[in-house]
């Protein structure tokens, strides 16, 4: 038998309190305050491993470990690992919440919805799996699949956004993204695409008021990376109009996810984003429109963690390695909330979340890594 949900979501009052409890061993500048939430810099991401028990215990153990350190972000997708690991944070917050240690009001728990979930493991037939579970249902309709794995209509992410806060025993998530919306502009033209963002964020903003999200997003690969004309560039002032269209001034459409890293520089270098006619970077847009921005992949999925050149350790000093410099480049950047960075290794815990420890660089340092070249 499921037990029963944790009620309530990330307060400015419990992360004040959590924050508070790391003033002894971490620099304030860690926590970034969002709306008054405080969110830490560094965030656990949970896309990566196999879905197996042993991946399921180890990133478990890693949030358990994690949030002690001073990380209250923890970022997840319906689609990861099949759903185990919504399902592995949902029990490692059971664990911290049930000694008592935590409180929900202290941690800022992340999901997405979008992509076709399967279930604890790849079906022998994807098809027969969709048919069973959605369309049977009348959840989905087989036209409503893009590129055959994607889907944003208003009952499909309802429904989704349940089956999420069911796995992760939550009776509300405070950041539900659509997934990788940019994908549906793969089969469909940009005025559909444009119904179809308003239908989505108008059944978010229903979710929101029912108290199942606090706020919602679009997390993304490609869509703020790349310029206007470009195949799946989105428009974050473009969707921002269009959440005030749908909700007014009080909308809920607040946080955005995208790739920064050492190598994935755009959202800071390339302006990409049209702001009142003006070319800016992603990361201006975000800070001007009162979006905060969450990174993903800040170590481009482990290929920074070694090998880096030498200047890199010069500029960002006081790290020992090339995986706590490379979080470290990418916690610094101007107007970057929360670094993600996948870990479900206690080493590697470890290793990243002792980069907390040293303030993020300040901008005259983080800007010496554009002049400098090894
Ligand atoms: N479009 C999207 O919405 C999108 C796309 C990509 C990512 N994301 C989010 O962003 C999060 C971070 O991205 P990511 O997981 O793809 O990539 P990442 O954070 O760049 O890299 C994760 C990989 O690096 C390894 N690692 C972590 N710390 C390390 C260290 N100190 N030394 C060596 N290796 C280390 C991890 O190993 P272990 O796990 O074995 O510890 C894992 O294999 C994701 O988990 C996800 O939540 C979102």
């Amino acid at each position: 038998m499921r037990s029963m949900p944790t009620p309530g979501f990330a307060t400015a009052e419990g992360t004040a309190d959590y924050r508070a409890r790391f003033a002894a061993a971490l620099p304030p500048t860690h926590f970034r305050d969002f709306r008054g939430v405080s969110l830490s810099s560094i965030g656990l991401g949970t896309y990566l491993g196999e879905p197996d028990p042993e991946t399921d215990r180890l990133y478990r153990e890693a949030v358990i470990r994690a949030v002690g350190l001073g990380c209250n972000v923890v970022d997840s997708a319906i689609n990861y690992r099949f759903q185990r690991s919504e399902r592995a944070v949902g029990e490692a917050l059971r664990a911290l919440f049930a000694d008592g240690g935590v409180r929900r009001e202290e941690l800022v728990v992340a999901t997405k919805g979008g992509y076709v979930s399967f279930d604890g493991g790849y079906p022998a037939n994807p098809n027969a799996y969709f048919t069973e579970t959605f369309v049977r249902s009348g959840v989905a309709r087989p036209e409503d699949l893009v590129a055959g794995c994607h889907c944003m209509t208003p009952a499909y992410l309802k429904h989704q956004l349940r089956r999420s806060l069911e796995n992760l025993g939550l009776t509300s998530v405070d950041i539900y993204y659509l997934h990788n919306p940019e994908q549906q502009l793969d089969e469909v033209r940009r005025a559909e695409f444009t119904r179809r963002m308003r239908a989505a964020m108008a059944v978010l903003e229903e979710e929101a008021a029912a108290g199942r999200l606090r706020v919602y997003g679009t997390a993304t690969w490609n869509g703020y990376r790349v310029p206007p004309g470009a195949g799946g560039h989105l428009s974050l002032q473009e969707l921002t109009g269009l959440a005030r269209e749908v909700a007014g001034e009080g909308h809920h459409f607040r946080v955005i996810q995208l790739p920064l890293n050492l190598a994935m520089p755009e959202a800071l270098t390339h302006a990409t984003q049209a702001l009142d006619g003006e070319p800016v970077p992603a990361l201006t847009a975000a800070a001007r429109l009162g979006t905060y921005v969450m990174a993903s992949a800040s170590l481009l999925q482990s290929r920074l963690t070694r090998g880096m050149p030498p200047f890199l350790g010069e500029i960002l000093a006081g790290l020992e390695t090339d995986a706590q410099r490379a979080l470290q480049f990418v916690r610094s950047a101007p107007g970057l909330g929360t670094a993600l960075v996948g870990m479900k290794q206690e080493a590697h815990v470890l290793e990243n979340l002792a980069t907390a420890r040293v303030p993020p660089a300040p901008l005259e340092q983080f800007e010496r890594l554009f002049t400098k070249r090894g």
